[in-house]
């Protein structure tokens, strides 16, 4: 799939998130589904003309279901971000700096 497209399903695919989010549903991506495609394809008879991404499970939490209390931690920004100052300098940016 051509990166222009991947870009366009991940921006996609956020706002559908933050809008069900906001809607009261719960939501979990999966990409580990693609390394099962005959067994994905065959459930939920998807064509072999369609390409499988990812997976996408919706529904409401339960709060009282011991793995919905493992909250993954973010990584901080610098750590996923390189701001660039045009003077060739490579370095994260420090909290505070002019962008
Ligand atoms: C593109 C993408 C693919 C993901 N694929 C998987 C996956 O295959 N298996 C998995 O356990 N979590 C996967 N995750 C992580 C979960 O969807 C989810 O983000 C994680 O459990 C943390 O939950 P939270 O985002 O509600 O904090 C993926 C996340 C993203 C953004």
């Amino acid at each position: 799939m051509p990166v222009l497209a991947l870009l366009g399903v991940g921006m996609f695919l956020q706002t559908l998130l933050l809008a069900l989010t906001a809607r009261g549903l719960a939501t979990s991506l999966e990409v580990s589904i693609t390394g099962y495609p005959e067994i994905v394809r065959a459930q939920l008879a998807i064509p072999e003309d369609l390409s499988i991404l990812c997976g996408l499970a919706v529904g409401y939490e339960d709060p009282d279901f011991a793995a919905n209390r493992l909250h993954v931690r973010r990584n901080p920004i610098e750590k996923n971000v390189i701001f660039l100052d045009g003077e060739g300098d490579k370095e994260p940016a420090q909290q505070g700096d002019r962008l």
